[in-house]
């Protein structure tokens, strides 16, 4: 491409949610020289919508680390990391301090003392939050405040690595296309949600870092582990995002109930209404299944002061024709989180020196084959804060750009990529629809080196089907978010993460 201008940092953050900007603020309090660039505006983030809260072990409470890290490993199902778990929820405590200094403020009862709620999955009351359910919002406009120069409207084209390392980032701006010249890139760029027709993620949310990772040689894994929240607003034929009723909304004692007013969860898991979210979103999709409907209820209306506990929710239902507080809300599961990602430690390095990944793109090892509720934000800040020490190690590494050729991608249409993830690659899976997805996949056209920003997200997202379908096709067994009807058992031999990569000619 022509290269309308040139710059250096020694930092380059991709993303300006959580995990991003986190490292941007502590990369740039010990005065590296730091980028930051972000595709959208500072809103257009899944850190501004989340809702529940983040999972933290308090000094105050009747909990322990290794309480959360059993809960987390628990709902991971097996293939959590546990030395990665304990990593990241031994850090935070200081991360959430951190945040605060920085201006973030947290619900608080008349004592003081901060409140916490409770998700699927967890034994304890543990989850903190802000604005009732606004917790993200919270989140990002604290760190919006830390990081004032976020270069928006700017989309990543390339990592760009001379002899396998990271020595720059090509990008395409308001500006035009432009080189920054770095010794490390952080990918903070979020998930996939919009691989499928309904999900709770922003327009952003398309697999971007997952193909900037592979592209640059890094491996990723557990991508076919994509979570579906069970309680999502339903409303009958609306796609694209739709409005999350968070968890903690069972946290204070709603229950499920299917239209002829069953308690279906009983039963199902010892933790009835708050098993983990796998098994609550499972039983939800078997239950639509057998019975051919397309939502079931959920029934707060004995949860106490709902619209002061929880005012986002409220918005969106009452939009909606519903009040919380006397009609029971019409949900269904839809994609909301991917867990797996870019191979990393708990310090997002990846397996390519200077190329780290952190927060949702990123697979740590935290969340297994089902990610607990709200240890995401944990996750992005914990992380995030890391690699930016891990980029302070490398300042001053020479960089020196060999090659700005853009890579060449397939790319399927979008409307036909979510509906061939949405109808084969959902909840329940099974090899008849693995191999129809297969096959659709098998249709996209080899583009040229794409540079709209549709087109690098289209590439993106195709990049990301094919990862998903192989693993998910691959894994014959039933294990967290990854159900297969033809094989609903979890197979003791398949407990471990399958690593993928692109050889060098581009094959996965
Ligand atoms: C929710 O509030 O239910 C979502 C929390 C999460 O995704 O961790």
């Amino acid at each position: 491409p022509s290269v309308a201008w040139e710059t250096g940092a020694d930092l380059v953050v991709v993303g300006g949610g959580i995990a991003g900007l986190t490292a941007a603020r502590t990369a740039a309090a010990r005065g590296l020289r730091v980028l930051t660039v972000s595709k959208g505006s500072s809103t257009d983030t899944a850190t501004q919508y989340a809702q529940g809260g983040i999972a933290v072990v308090g000094a105050e409470v009747d909990d322990s680390i290794e309480s959360h890290v059993a809960d987390t490993c628990a709902a991971g199902a097996g293939l959590c990391d546990e030395d990665a778990v304990r990593s990241i929820v031994t850090g935070g405590r200081a991360a959430i301090a951190s945040l605060e200094a920085a201006g973030a403020e947290f619900d608080r009862a008349a004592d003081g003392s901060v409140t916490r709620t409770r998700e699927g999955g967890h034994s304890v009351r543990r989850i903190i939050h802000a604005g009732g359910d606004a917790t993200g919002a919270e989140v990002q406009r604290t760190l919006d405040g830390a990081v004032p120069t976020v270069q928006f409207d700017t989309t990543a084209l390339r990592v760009l690595t001379t002899d396998g390392e990271v020595v720059g980032l090509l990008v395409r701006g308001p500006r035009g296309v432009g080189v920054v010249h770095c010794p490390t890139v952080l990918l903070a760029t979020g998930g996939l949600g919009q691989l499928f027709s309904c999900s709770t993620n922003p327009a952003g949310a398309t697999a971007d870092g997952i193909a900037l990772a592979l592209d640059a040689g890094a491996r990723v894994a557990d991508l076919e582990f994509v979570q579906f929240h069970p309680t999502v607003l339903f409303a009958a034929g609306t796609t694209g995002r739709r409005p999350l009723i968070s968890e903690a909304v069972r946290g204070e004692g709603a229950h499920l109930v299917d239209v002829a007013g069953r308690a279906f969860m009983a039963g199902v898991h010892p933790l009835g209404d708050l098993a983990p979210r796998d098994v609550v979103s499972r039983a939800i999709a078997e239950l639509l299944h057998d019975s051919g409907g397309d939502h079931v209820l959920l029934d707060a209306r004995l949860v106490e002061h709902f619209h002061e506990r929880f005012p986002t929710v409220t918005a969106s239902c009452l939009e909606a024709g519903i009040d919380p507080a006397t009609d029971l809300i019409p949900v269904a599961p839809a994609a909301h989180y991917s867990c797996g990602g870019v191979v990393t430690d708990t310090a997002g390095r990846t397996s390519v020196p200077g190329l780290l990944a952190a927060g949702e793109v990123a697979r740590t090892g935290l969340h297994g084959a089902n990610r607990l509720a709200s240890n995401s934000l944990l996750e992005g800040l914990v992380v995030g804060e890391r690699a930016a020490i891990v980029a302070a190690e490398r300042v001053g590494t020479r960089v020196e750009v060999t090659d700005l050729a853009l890579p060449t991608y397939r790319r399927i249409d979008r409307g036909v990529l979510q509906h061939t993830m949405t109808a084969e690659v959902g909840v329940v899976r099974d090899a008849a629809g693995l191999a129809a997805a297969q096959r659709a996949l098998a249709h996209g056209v080899v583009s040229e080196p794409p540079v709209d920003a549709r087109a690098v997200e289209d590439a993106a997202l195709t990049a990301a089907a094919e990862v998903i379908v192989l693993a998910a096709n691959h894994r014959r067994e039933s294990r967290g978010c990854h159900t297969r009807r033809d094989f609903p058992e979890s197979a003791p031999a398949q407990r471990r993460s399958l690593h993928i990569e692109r050889d060098p000619d581009g094959q996965l």
